[in-house]
């Protein structure tokens, strides 16, 4: 997947890490700021995505598509959709500009508004990242854990470098018999859990 990434999307995620770096050394205000992941850690989404079961492909937080397009890599390997969703306006308007560029709306929906109205919707989740505001990740977590495939995965980033907030949602996927669960050191740091 790494090899040969088509120059659309390399071209695309280069710019996006660039404008990402503007944005954490220039003081742009929060709504602005894409606040994307690290490359790390969109490698590991992109291969943890290639290994999920076949179902439904979820993002929760789109912002510009950086995290979007590392994951399109393995939907084009593995023949699968993601479907992410993007509540602000003017981060859906990068994401589709981003969509655009790099050639991958055949494989990456972008939905307009606040996940939590549409996690319902989706009954064989087999794969989930979660990356949206911190206070809403046990609401999204209770969404997607009961609609989740056997073997499925749900990824959710910062739970390092927001532990404190994130505590009490990590206890519960750590103790939850619904999912086996682990944080990885990767990036901001991410819990991942795989329903049993
Ligand atoms: C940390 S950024 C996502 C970065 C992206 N995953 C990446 O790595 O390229 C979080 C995004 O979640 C969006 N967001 C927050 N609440 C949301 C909600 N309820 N539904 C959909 N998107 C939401 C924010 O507007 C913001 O753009």
């Amino acid at each position: 997947m790494f090899e040969n990434i088509p120059s659309s999307i390399k071209k695309r995620m280069e710019y996006l890490e660039d404008l990402d770096r503007k944005h954490r050394t220039e003081n742009v205000p929060r709504h602005i700021r894409l606040r994307q992941v690290p490359k790390e850690t969109g490698k590991f989404l992109a291969i943890m995505a290639s290994l999920a079961p076949a179902g439904t492909y979820v993002e929760i937080g789109t912002s510009g598509g950086y995290s979007a397009l590392w994951i399109a890599l393995a939907c084009r390997k593995r023949g699968r959709k993601l479907i992410t969703f993007e509540i602000l306006p003017q981060k859906v308007s990068i994401a589709r500009e981003t969509l655009q560029a790099a050639e991958v709306e055949d494989v990456v929906e972008l939905v307009q508004g606040d996940a939590r109205v549409y996690l319902g919707n989706y009954s064989d989740v087999s794969f989930c990242f979660l990356d949206a505001e911190k206070e809403m990740y046990g609401e999204c977590y209770e969404k997607i854990v009961p609609n989740m495939t056997s073997n499925g995965f749900l990824i959710a980033d910062n739970v390092i470098s927001h532990e404190e907030i994130l505590a009490d949602m990590v206890a519960h996927a750590l103790s939850d018999k619904r999912v086996d669960s682990v944080v990885v050191p990767i990036g901001s740091g991410l819990l991942m859990s795989v329903k049993t």
